[in-house]
């Protein structure tokens, strides 16, 4: 709501008019008929056949069958919560106006509502949330201007940057299409012929990769997009979460103790801590570069294979957000919920990088496919605002789009018999140049290893010792040629790190030799048993 209570996404209104004996509580179906015996199915006899005209049954039983739709092609398994984001008027010292003209971070105190989505990636709807794997941390802020989505991770990088490697990258870490198992080997397979994927393995296979919850993760757009001020003029933005109750990781070990017993506890951890009223709460900051190629940076700024130094780009807060209200329902509001990068508000931008233009065409999309062609019309779909399109019909149209004084025979622009018409413009365009060859090419500055390098030497001790172990255990069933090309990618980015992992490597190998003479030996000996030849 306008005042930021959280929005509900079920009910709706119906017209509440009741049957002689009726009541709220009364069992209806669908068509409003009363139930009167839900345990029975009509049968001829009490012991059957049963009769092909049982509406209810069938309606029941049919509708149970659809009940389930396709889950998310990744992040399937998902918790939600409603809540609101504040703005505090600036970015940094600075007025917000300066950089944008996006109403929703004008004013300081000014409330919008959100629904946020936390996630794992990789596993479907109900597999462990212990496991290792970035984090979704998808949030809706339902503006005055419509809809802005702002689908992030929780790491502040990503595996790639182009936008074609992406359905090959998810199958090599998904389960193996034979076996249904999931096979380090084939996720490394990939990564060791992905070199820009170093920096973002290295987060992942750091406690960085297991968060303890939802509550205590950052979030960040990975991506970068333009902030436009009112003449039109752009920056380049980073956005980042920062959660008020601080940070943290789990080590392999006490994820493989909570997973033992408890495969949902991140969702359990949000949900509990909004019932008892402790709402959760993180800082939103960005980080502003000039709009341009900066080619005095060893990275390009539109990689989102990179971080952007926090000490030349310092994160700016722009405004803070709550979440204090569970869904109602958690497929109604969370599994139908549909964020996409595409999703911005005015004042807001997408900049060039092209993993973001990718996922911008793949996200509405998989959502047409996945909830419908009129997802956008379900209540925490639709934006909390006057909506009036053109658009017409298709599966499981809700309502029409239409404005109160539209003409009805009017389903299209321009017109002069009472449509719909534009709205006025708000400032001035932005309107980027381009001259360049139409090509397929690798970005100049990919420099794939130095930061993985920086990363790893800003770890701790148990960091570091974590990564290595995690790294060995994952890597040391992989064929040698993988191992090799992980071990240079290591080296390139630090070369204490490619040796540890190098040497981890070759112990795990003399172990496992070790393991399978022991283990050859003992079988020699109970077949010279069977043999009755004892020695
Ligand atoms: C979900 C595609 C990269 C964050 C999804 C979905 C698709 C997708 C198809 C399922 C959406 C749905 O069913 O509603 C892609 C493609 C990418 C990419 C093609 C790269 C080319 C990223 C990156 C991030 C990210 C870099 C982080 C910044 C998310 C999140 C969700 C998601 C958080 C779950 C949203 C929710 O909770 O409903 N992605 N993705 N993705 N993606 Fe991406």
């Amino acid at each position: 709501n306008e005042d930021g209570t959280a929005v509900t996404g079920v009910g709706g209104s119906h017209d509440k008019r009741f049957a002689e004996g009726e009541n709220e509580n009364t069992l209806t179906n669908r068509q409003g008929h009363l139930i009167t015996d839900n345990q029975n199915v009509r049968t001829v006899g009490n012991r059957g056949p049963t009769t092909l005209e049982n509406y209810h049954f069938l309606e029941k039983i049919s509708h149970f069958d659809r009940e389930r739709i396709p889950e998310r092609v990744v992040h399937a398994r998902g918790a939600g919560a409603h809540g609101y984001f504040e703005a505090y008027g600036k970015v940094g010292d600075e007025p917000v106006s300066k950089y944008t003209r996006a109403k929703l971070f004008q004013e300081a105190g000014k409330r919008t509502p959100v629904f946020v989505r936390f996630s794992t990636v990789i596993g479907g709807a109900h597999s462990p949330e212990t496991l290792r794997d970035p984090r979704g941390f998808a949030v809706k802020f339902y503006t005055e201007d419509g809809n802005w989505d702002l689908v992030g991770n929780n790491l502040k990088i990503f595996f790639i940057r182009d936008p074609l490697k992406f359905p090959d990258m998810v199958h090599a870490f998904k389960p193996d299409p034979v076996t249904n198992l999931p096979d380090p080997e084939r996720m490394f397979d990939f990564v060791s012929q992905s070199p820009e994927a170093t920096h973002m393995i290295t987060f992942l296979f750091s406690p960085w990769g297991i968060p303890a919850n939802y509550r205590q993760m950052q979030g960040s757009g990975v991506n970068t997009y333009k902030w436009v001020n009112q003449d039109g003029e752009a920056v380049l933005v980073k956005y980042h979460w920062e959660p008020k109750q601080g940070i943290r990781n789990l080590l392999q070990k006490e994820a493989n103790q909570i997973q033992a017993t408890n495969y949902n506890h991140a969702t359990q951890d949000l949900y509990k801590a909004i019932e008892q009223g402790n709402y959760p709460e993180w800082e939103l900051l960005v980080q502003i570069m000039s709009d341009g190629e900066h080619p005095e940076l060893d990275y390009d700024p539109l990689d989102p294979t990179k971080l952007w130094d926090p000490k030349q780009f310092p994160f700016l807060p722009v405004g803070k957000m709550v979440l204090n209200k569970n869904p109602e329902n958690d497929f109604a509001e969370v599994e139908q919920a549909a964020f996409g990068t595409g999703v911005l508000v005015d004042g807001l931008d997408f900049s060039d990088d092209k993993l973001l233009q990718g996922r911008t065409f793949s996200y509405s999309d998989t959502q047409r496919y996945r909830v419908g062609t009129n997802y956008l019309q379900l209540p925490i779909n639709a934006p909390k605002k006057h909506v009036a399109t053109n658009q017409r019909g298709g599966q499981m149209e809700y309502r029409v789009d239409m404005a109160p004084g539209q003409n009805p025979h009017v389903d299209y622009e321009p017109s002069t018999l009472g449509g719909l018409t534009e709205a006025p413009k708000r400032g001035k365009d932005h309107e980027p140049y381009y001259e360049a060859r139409l090509v397929r090419q690798k970005i100049e500055r990919a420099n794939d290893f130095a930061q993985a390098g920086e990363t790893y030497r800003a770890f701790d001790e148990v960091e570091k010792n974590e990564l290595i172990a995690n790294l060995v255990d994952a890597l040391k069933i992989c064929q040698p040629q993988i191992q090799e090309k992980m071990v240079e990618y290591f080296t390139k980015a630090d070369p204490e790190y490619g040796r540890r992992v190098r040497e981890g490597l070759e112990k795990a190998k003399q172990d496992m030799q070790a393991h399978t003479s022991s283990a050859a030996s003992d079988q020699a000996m109970e077949q010279a048993e069977k043999m009755g030849h004892k020695s």
